[in-house]
């Protein structure tokens, strides 16, 4: 793949950085960027309510945005719901669905989980009075335990990510849905599609989850756009999360009744703009060779992995199967991952240390944080070599 060709469409590559954090967030190519100054200059009216040209304009830009969106994960248009993040999704969600779980039912979701797909649902749980089953984590295997231990009859929602944030683990999404189907009908299934949207296809229809939530930025849109995929049966049956304007059919003294799908869970002016630049993004990726893209990536992945083994007193968390998206956590026995990160840093090298917002997960592995790699197809294997002379160098510097 022609990378040099890719990196010169995003503008923020050709300062002297080394990015290596996209699963933090991803760079945006220049059409995004540009979409945003489009839809200012020529575009900007409130979507919905005006009969002049610009606020009609907007109107249109929304809902072409949605149909975009919607085609790239093989959705209809109304079954998407824009929010403002993947985390203000899951909360709409263990909002909406609160009436779904009893005090007898289960809420079940993962050690893996990213906080956003687990505090929503450990909230909820308390809040219903629900148990919370947690599918633990097999360090050994690597590997999620098997979900039917923990989903029976008694499961209202079960939730889980597409690809981990720590350590780019992909479960097998489809046959655990398969299976959660099989053991329990009824229970509402929830994916956390954030890391898996940029590296994954994602056909909603096949995947046969409820919901899936992910984010705009982290497939190379803007921050600040969120998308809930949902079943539209489900979406009209839930309660809105927020209230104010467009979400309402009619407003009387002391009754309002709610807009169809998806208004009933858009109040207040949307981020027509950012939407807009979304699916800006979107198309950027439509025109690219996505086979061409994801076969770099697992390259790239490769390469990372191949020159880590050569590092001395460093383990890599998982990758032990071809399961894993281009997210690479590490532990180094001599090297505190902030050090790490910071000495980087100073070299232009972007990695994240931390727990990344998945405190769960260190628990279970009985560690505090690790050094995080995370790949896009714009990434360069010299770019690997960098961050592997960064951990020399933080020896040299920490241990003497
Ligand atoms: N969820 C983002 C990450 O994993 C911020 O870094």
């Amino acid at each position: 793949m022609k990378v040099e060709k890719i990196r010169k469409e995003f503008p923020l590559l050709k300062n002297k950085i080394v990015y290596l954090d996209n699963a933090a967030t991803t760079q945006k190519p220049e059409s995004v960027i540009a979409a945003f100054r489009k839809y200012y200059e020529s575009s900007n009216g409130n979507a919905h309510r005006g009969l002049y040209s610009v606020s009609q304009e907007a109107t249109k830009i929304l809902d072409e945005s949605r149909e975009t969106v919607a085609d790239f994960i093989n959705a209809e248009k109304d079954e998407i719901v824009f929010t403002k993040s993947a985390t203000e999704g899951f909360n709409l969600l263990a909002y909406a669905l609160e009436s779904e779980v009893g005090r007898w039912n289960h809420v079940v979701t993962t050690e893996l989980e990213h906080h956003s797909n687990y505090v929503p649902w450990q909230q909820l749980a308390k809040k219903t009075q629900a148990e919370l089953k947690v599918v633990k984590y097999n360090s050994e295997k690597s590997e999620l335990d098997d979900f039917s231990k923990y989903v029976t009859k008694k499961a209202a929602l079960v939730a889980f990510t597409l690809m981990s944030n720590v350590t780019g683990f992909i479960p097998d999404a489809k046959s655990i849905i398969k299976k959660i189907r099989e053991e329990n009908d009824k229970a509402i299934i929830v994916v956390d599609a954030s890391q898996a949207i940029a590296h994954i296809d994602i056909d909603v229809k096949e995947l046969d989850a409820d919901f899936v939530v992910f984010s705009s930025h982290k497939v190379y849109g803007p921050t600040g756009v969120g998308v809930v995929y949902g079943k539209k049966l489900l979406l009209d049956k839930m309660k809105p999360f927020l209230f104010g304007g467009n979400m309402i059919q009619e407003v009387k003294e002391f009754e309002s009744t709610w807009a169809e799908v998806p208004d009933k869970f858009e109040a207040g002016t949307l981020d027509v703009a950012g939407i807009f630049a979304f699916a800006e993004a979107l198309r950027f990726l439509n025109a690219q060779d996505s086979e061409e893209l994801r076969a770099y990536e697992t390259e790239l992945k490769e390469y990372t992995l191949s020159k880590l083994k050569e590092v001395d007193h460093l383990t890599v968390l998982g990758h032990n199967s071809k399961n894993y998206g281009p997210i690479i956590s590490v532990l180094i026995t001599d090297l505190h991952p902030h050090d790490l990160a910071e000495i980087c840093a100073r070299e232009n090298v972007c990695v994240r240390a931390g727990h990344h917002c998945a405190q769960p997960l260190m628990k279970s592995l009985e560690i505090v944080a690790t050094t995080r790699i995370s790949l896009s197809f714009y990434n360069e294997k010299k770019e690997i070599d960098k961050f592997i002379e960064c951990i020399k160098k933080a020896r040299k510097i920490i241990n003497g």
